[in-house]
């Protein structure tokens, strides 16, 4: 019901729109629409007026928040409605919350979404500064019907479904990726992607594909290690501020459409998605775990996903994790 009044209030604005006639069109009471309009209003729309005189949207919320973010969505798989949507002010981290609601049987295509993130998650262990209302803290609820060895992938396809959704929204940027799932803008991080599964041998139970991207985040926002390494959209967009909503609409709209494929047609289109948007191949990249150090040529991605690199003389690794430096 909810969605339909932010409909009408959005046709009728800047007009107001009365209470009685809202009641009308949703064949409920004039208390219950003021309820409702209650609760708009502490989602964080700008709701003025009154039942007698009519109700007029003066905002929307700054937060992103399911309505608004839905009614850019025409997905199928990925938050096919605003039920799938989760916004919350504040997490520890989007991935460990939404690992908890899998554990209790959301659906696949579940969404949530953070303001901000108290112990946000990187890869390897480290952490993702998550600071209020600036970035984008996101995690999709994946539960593929393929053995647990086919997911490495999926990884892949989260970086190419924010690679593409930031170019959607800001075309005259061109973040490349850094393998596996890093995005960078002028060679500094803007995004970056943690993916974690729970799986027997031959079953997995989710998968939750998290993706953080600092969109109108300062420097100064961000600790003092990363501040030489990182960017924002909104730095590399000459200081404008960004849309988060529509940044994060275009990266479920992009993950829906590549998880659809992906699951239809299998590997091999995301392997060419990541090819034709990544800035690691043909490039001198030493690549290192806790357990290895190894530099070389990054030539190509093998059938699975894992990086092929070449060393000096002439042999070739896969690797299947690792943190890339491009050389
Ligand atoms: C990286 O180290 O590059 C991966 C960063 C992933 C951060 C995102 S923010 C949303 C989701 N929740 C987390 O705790 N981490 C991921």
């Amino acid at each position: 019901m909810q969605e339909v009044i932010i409909k009408l209030l959005k046709e009728k604005n800047p007009a107001p729109l009365s209470g009685q006639s809202m009641a009308r069109e949703l064949g409920v009471s004039r208390t219950t629409v003021w309820k409702k309009i209650k609760a708009l209003q502490k989602e964080g729309y700008v709701i003025t007026g009154s039942p007698r005189c009519g109700y007029i949207m003066e905002r929307i919320p700054e937060r992103i928040c399911p309505y608004e973010l839905s009614a850019k969505l025409g997905t199928q798989n990925i938050a096919p409605d605003p039920s799938y949507i989760h916004c919350l002010a504040s997490v520890d981290s989007t991935n460990e919350l939404l690992k908890q609601m899998a554990e209790q049987g959301a659906p696949e295509g579940t969404v949530l979404i953070a303001e901000k993130q108290q112990q946000g998650k990187g890869r390897m262990g480290r952490n993702w500064s998550s600071p209020e209302g600036k970035g984008i803290y996101l995690s999709i609820l994946l539960r593929p019907p393929l053995p647990p060895h086919n997911t490495s992938p999926l990884t892949l396809l989260a970086a190419v479904a924010a690679c593409s959704g930031i170019k959607t929204v800001l075309p005259q940027l061109a973040p490349g990726i850094k393998w596996p799932n890093d995005l960078l803008l002028r060679g500094r991080k803007c995004c970056g992607v943690l993916c974690e599964l729970k799986a027997e041998m031959d079953l997995i139970h989710y998968l939750i594909a998290g993706i953080g991207i600092n969109v109108n985040t300062s420097l100064d926002e961000l600790p003092p290690s990363l501040q030489e390494t990182a960017t924002s959209l909104q730095l590399e967009n000459n200081g404008e501020k960004v849309s988060r909503t529509s940044v994060a609409a275009a990266i479920l709209q992009h993950f829906d459409e590549l998880y659809r494929e992906y699951l239809a047609a299998g590997v091999a289109p995301v392997l060419d998605r990541w090819t034709s948007s990544n800035i690691t191949l043909g490039k001198k990249v030493k690549i290192e775990s806790p357990n290895f150090s190894f530099q070389g040529v990054a030539r190509e991605l093998d059938n699975s996903g894992a990086l092929v690199v070449e060393g000096v003389r002439g042999e070739r690794k896969h690797f299947a994790a690792g943190e890339v430096t491009i050389l």
